[in-house]
């Protein structure tokens, strides 16, 4: 197994030079560990666009010997330990703008003209906190002074509506017949539950599902946007697959609570989007340490330290972690985000959502506004 894993492997294409992986010499180990399969292989010289791509192909070969959710890919660098500053350097000189035009027979992916940054939430597993993180994103980048819009795309289950205390308003269309999002707290949004009522079962199929997609994405005036943040359905299903089939995104955002078998399933989640050529910016650990207010004591609740111990094992970004606080809840609850709401500034929640702002900010290149986030953060820390 570990030989044919291995001549597979070899054949997967350098795109920066157009020579195989074989012949140049870029593997160090192919172990199956039980049912996983581990991969090292040295990445010098290859950007991290091509990175991505190759480990898409890597991922896509060795599925016919593996189940891609037990594959692991790791790198080493040589050149980055040596010459570590040149190294990330040379990567944040690449093109921002495009980071997806992958070369090969994959269909071209649209632009969305007046959106400069596209970012993906996702997770493995339902439940973690992705919609209560991504109306909370927004709202942090909107205090930061960027124009904000959300897109649900969670059609099975369209909590934005709700968190953002929107349930009943219906979204307009104008002149143009195209749809105009509604705002909250400064931010537009869009979603599924704005058309239908609130207990109707929707049954849905893959080709209407990128339907939908492209309806919010195209069919609505979002306007000029800084950031439009896309709240995914949970796992890695035809939702997943349109998006990243439809749209050139800047990435996903993997979120996932400290625990082993979330964290599994985010790992699943990452390698479905390495897979489809999906940048992932980085991951998040939510509902983490918990600290109760009647006895100051902290409590590791769902434990704490997973993600970034996964994202060092996976090396993939860890942005941060956000506490479990019982007003992050309510607030989600009552329609009125956290984010939102001066009187927390003070708590770690708060703290820590600017504080992934300020690193996803960075990791896609936004530039500098009036309330920057890193001095809304430089302000909250000090
Ligand atoms: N850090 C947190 N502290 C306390 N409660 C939280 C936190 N994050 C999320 N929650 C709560 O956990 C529940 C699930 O969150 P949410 O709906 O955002 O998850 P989800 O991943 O979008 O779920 P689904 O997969 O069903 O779409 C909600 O009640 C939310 O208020
Ligand atoms: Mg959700």
């Amino acid at each position: 197994m570990d030989a044919q894993a291995t001549e597979l492997l070899g054949k997967v294409i350098n795109p920066c030079t157009g020579a195989s992986i074989a012949d140049e010499d870029r593997i160090e180990s192919v172990t199956f560990k039980g049912d996983e399969l581990v991969v090292k292989y040295k990445r010098d010289g290859i950007p991290n666009k091509e990175k991505q791509e190759m480990e898409g192909a890597m991922l896509e070969c060795l599925s016919q010997v593996c189940s891609v959710d037990d594959i692991y890919i790791l790198s080493s660098s040589t050149e980055k330990k040596l010459t570590g500053e040149q190294t990330e350097q040379k990567e944040q000189s690449e093109p921002k703008a495009a980071p997806h035009s992958h070369a090969g027979s994959l269909p071209a992916k649209k632009k969305l003209e007046q959106v400069d940054h596209i970012i993906a939430v996702a997770s493995g597993k339902g439940g973690v906190g992705k919609s209560t993180f991504t109306t909370n994103l927004a709202v942090t980048l909107k205090n930061a002074g960027y124009k904000v819009g959300v897109l649900d795309a969670d059609v099975y289950g369209p909590s934005i509506p709700m968190l953002f205390g929107k349930r009943t308003e219906k979204p307009k269309v104008n002149d143009e017949q195209k749809i105009l999002p509604l705002e909250s707290n400064g931010v537009q949004f869009i979603s599924f539950g704005l058309f239908v009522e609130e207990h109707d079962p929707v049954i849905w199929r893959g080709p209407m599902l990128g339907g939908v997609l492209k309806q919010f994405l195209f069919d609505v005036s979002w306007g000029k946007l800084d950031f439009l943040i896309i709240d995914l359905p949970p796992g890695t299903g035809d939702m997943q697959l349109s998006l990243a089939q439809t749209l050139e995104l800047d990435g996903a955002v993997v979120i996932s609570t400290p625990q082993d078998v979330a964290l599994l399933d985010a790992t699943k989640g990452l390698n479905m989007f390495k897979k489809i050529n999906v940048n992932i910016l980085g991951m998040v650990e939510n509902m983490s340490t918990f600290v109760c207010s009647s006895c100051g004591n902290e409590h590791d609740i769902f434990g704490s330290g997973g993600v970034e111990k996964a994202c060092e094992k996976l090396e993939t970004n860890y942005l941060g972690s956000i506490p479990l606080e019982l007003e992050l809840r309510l607030s989600a609850d009552e329609g009125k985000p956290y984010m939102a709401n001066e009187k927390f500034q003070d708590r770690s929640v708060y703290k820590s959502y600017v504080q992934v702002a300020n690193k996803l900010v960075k990791e896609v290149g936004a530039k500098e506004k009036k309330g920057t986030i890193s001095k809304i953060f430089n302000k909250l820390m000090n």
